[in-house]
């Protein structure tokens, strides 16, 4: 079969070197991201204080309108921040938890640092719900859905959730959200890039990711996307002078917000970060995401057959349609396995309770996804995993 996107490998210089299986971690780097790099240092040393004007005080707009078209979001509706986790706060600070409506709903699968935002407003109201997986893979939509209650003020989930690929249902999610007066928060993370994901289309509140996976950008440049419906309402006590609507006029006293997608910034942006996020936007773009999710479907596909070929179960969903990017293999000795596949160049990772992360992205090549599972039953059956079983830490 002749694989369109192949050409793409000649503009990630990292695949000549290994096999990069882990896209879901780290997405390989663009080479276009020296010449960003180069256009940040250049602009600086050639104009100096005046860059702000010419270009780098309206980067966190810029750079979020090339998100925002990745995720289907008007433009103006993206402002680009550090990570999810600030992102997270500025949006849960909008609101009061003193409140009836002060429960939070997520599932038990969610990202650990959205988690530790929403746990750590308990002592000023917050009441924090989660919704259980039976399985440690799947969240079950209609307990998720009942769940959600009149005193339901934000659902912070995870579209595809990090641990097993799961996909989840926003649209109806937010559907019986909006039936009771709750928000959504889609952290897309983990589909951007490789997955589907449309804001308007389901008509979700705020939604907030980053750069550093499927979007090949990088870390520092996470995104935040406001519905523009709510913009005019919300005031986010995670605030500071890029958010003013005069922020050059120095004015004392309360912030006047900003009327724009500004209002939703605090304080100077990372510049070189969103410089170099944009290569990676620029090429995801380039090739789309729809044509990415048909190649990724189909490499899934054939990691989870080979999977059950060399014996091992999968911590993945087994209907193609509720699966991102990745497969989790359950592979014995998983940590020490994964230090030996690293050793022998085959960049995977692994997580605790979950099993080893495996990750096709646009550029990947079938040989490299057969090479990644015969060579982790290599090392099982030669017993070559057993000098790192001693190593501490679980590492990237
Ligand atoms: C679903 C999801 N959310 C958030 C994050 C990261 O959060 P932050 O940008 O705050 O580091 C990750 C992975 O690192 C993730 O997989």
């Amino acid at each position: 079969m002749t694989d369109s996107l192949r050409a793409w490998r000649r503009e990630f210089p990292i695949l000549d070197r290994c096999t990069y299986l882990v896209s879901h971690s780290l997405g390989a780097m663009p080479r276009g991201v020296t010449a960003e790099l180069a256009a940040y240092t250049d602009l600086w040393a050639a104009r100096g204080v005046r860059a702000w004007a010419e270009g780098w005080w309206d980067l966190p707009v810029t750079v979020g309108d090339r998100v925002g078209r990745i995720i289907g979001a008007a433009p103006g509706s993206v402002v680009m921040h550090q990570n999810v986790s600030v992102c997270q706060s500025l949006i849960l600070s909008c609101f009061d938890l003193g409140g009836r409506r002060n429960k939070i709903v997520y599932e038990d699968l969610n990202f650990p640092s959205v988690m530790y935002v929403y746990e750590a407003h308990r002592d000023l109201g917050a009441r924090v719900e989660m919704v259980r997986s039976d399985d440690g893979i799947t969240v079950p939509l209609e307990r998720y859905l009942a769940a959600i209650d009149e005193t339901t003020l934000l659902v912070p989930l995870s579209h595809v959730v990090f641990r097993s690929g799961f996909v989840q249902d926003v649209a109806a999610i937010v559907t019986r959200a909006h039936e009771v007066g709750a928000l959504v928060v889609a952290d897309l993370y983990q589909s951007a890039g490789t997955v589907p994901a449309d804001v308007t289309a389901w008509d979700v509140d705020f939604a907030t990711g980053g750069s550093v996976k499927w979007l090949c950008g990088g870390p520092g440049a996470g995104y935040l996307y406001v519905a523009p419906r709510l913009r005019d309402r919300l005031k986010p006590r995670v605030t500071g002078w890029m958010a003013h609507a005069h922020p050059f006029a120095f004015e004392t006293g309360p912030i006047e917000y900003a009327r724009d997608a500004m209002r939703f910034l605090h304080g100077t942006p990372a510049i070189p970060a969103l410089y170099a996020a944009r290569a990676g936007q620029e090429i995801i773009e380039k090739v789309g995401v729809a044509a990415i999710r048909e190649k990724s479907r189909r490499q899934v596909q054939m990691l989870m057959d080979l999977a059950g070929e060399h014996g091992f179960s999968t911590g993945t969903p087994s209907d193609p349609d509720k699966r991102g990017g990745m497969v989790i293999l359950d592979v014995p000795h998983g940590a020490a396995v994964t230090r030996e596949l690293l050793r022998r160049d085959v960049v995977v990772d692994h997580r605790p309770g979950a099993g080893i992360r495996y990750s096709p992205h646009f550029y990947t090549d079938d040989d490299e996804i057969v090479h990644a599972v015969s060579e982790t039953r290599r090392i099982l059956d030669a017993g070559a995993y057993r000098a790192h079983e001693a190593a501490g830490g679980a590492g990237f």
